[in-house]
């Protein structure tokens, strides 16, 4: 069977990185998180005094961009790709809270966005790949096989969101998650750049009331009818 692309868009906390991953590796495909690369920027940035709560410096962002090297490696015992920032594993650290307030901002900027969108190309030129983010059906591949475009209901996303972040010993309010989703949400469908929307011909996936294993199965379906 030939591979093909697969790309799954939507928004924050949807679980689009829960369903990628098991898609890719009942395939045998690689699986690419695109948000982890805008936060592991948004880490450097931070980390390197470029950004914070009191300051943003769009051309100290800019100038940085030539600095980062971003590389996925898959993890045997976490059995997933992680994300490594110039030479470091920096996966649960880009988990944070001060990452999650700052990378709506840092993700609108044209320039972070060709530098992204460049490299997720590279990376997904031979097929064989699952990834998801906000633009990957309409800007990154327009033409891939199979398009994805979860949603959940709002108070499934945001018990999502504080599990996830609890199981890697993150402590958070309900009230924190609600309002960071919210402003993600607002941020990636308002920005100028590459806005979060649905794709056309993309297959809406609502998985609000499903477990894991049904939402792979109706993935896998329509996966296998486009191969
Ligand atoms: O999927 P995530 O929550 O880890 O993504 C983090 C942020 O990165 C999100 O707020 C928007 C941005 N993002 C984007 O602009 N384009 C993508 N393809 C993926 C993520």
């Amino acid at each position: 069977m030939g591979k093909i692309t697969i790309a799954v868009d939507g928004y924050s906390s949807c679980g689009k990185s829960t369903l990628s991953n098991n898609l890719a590796h009942a395939l045998g495909y690689a699986y690419i998180d695109t948000g982890a690369m805008y936060r592991a920027v948004t880490l450097h940035c931070m980390d390197k005094g470029i950004i914070s709560q009191e300051k943003f410096s769009v051309d100290g962002i800019i100038t940085a961009l030539a600095s980062i090297k971003l590389e996925f490696h898959f993890n045997k015992i976490s059995d997933k790709s992680e994300i490594y920032l110039n030479g470091k594993d920096v996966e649960k650290e880009i988990r944070s809270m001060e990452v999650a307030s700052l990378v709506s901002r840092v993700s609108a900027i044209h320039e972070v966005r060709v530098q992204m969108i460049n490299q997720q190309r590279e990376m997904g030129k031979l097929g064989g790949v699952v990834m998801d983010g906000r633009d990957i059906g309409t800007t990154v591949f327009p033409h891939a096989e199979l398009k994805i475009f979860m949603t959940a209901r709002e108070d499934v996303r945001i018990q999502r969101r504080k599990l996830e972040m609890e199981s890697k010993g993150i402590k958070v309010s309900e009230e924190e998650v609600r309002k960071n989703i919210h402003q993600r949400d607002q941020d990636d469908t308002t920005r100028k750049e590459s806005p979060l929307r649905q794709a056309e011909d993309a297959l809406v996936l609502d998985n609000s009331n499903l477990t894991r294993e049904e939402q792979l199965v109706m993935a896998l379906g329509w996966a296998k009818e486009r191969m």
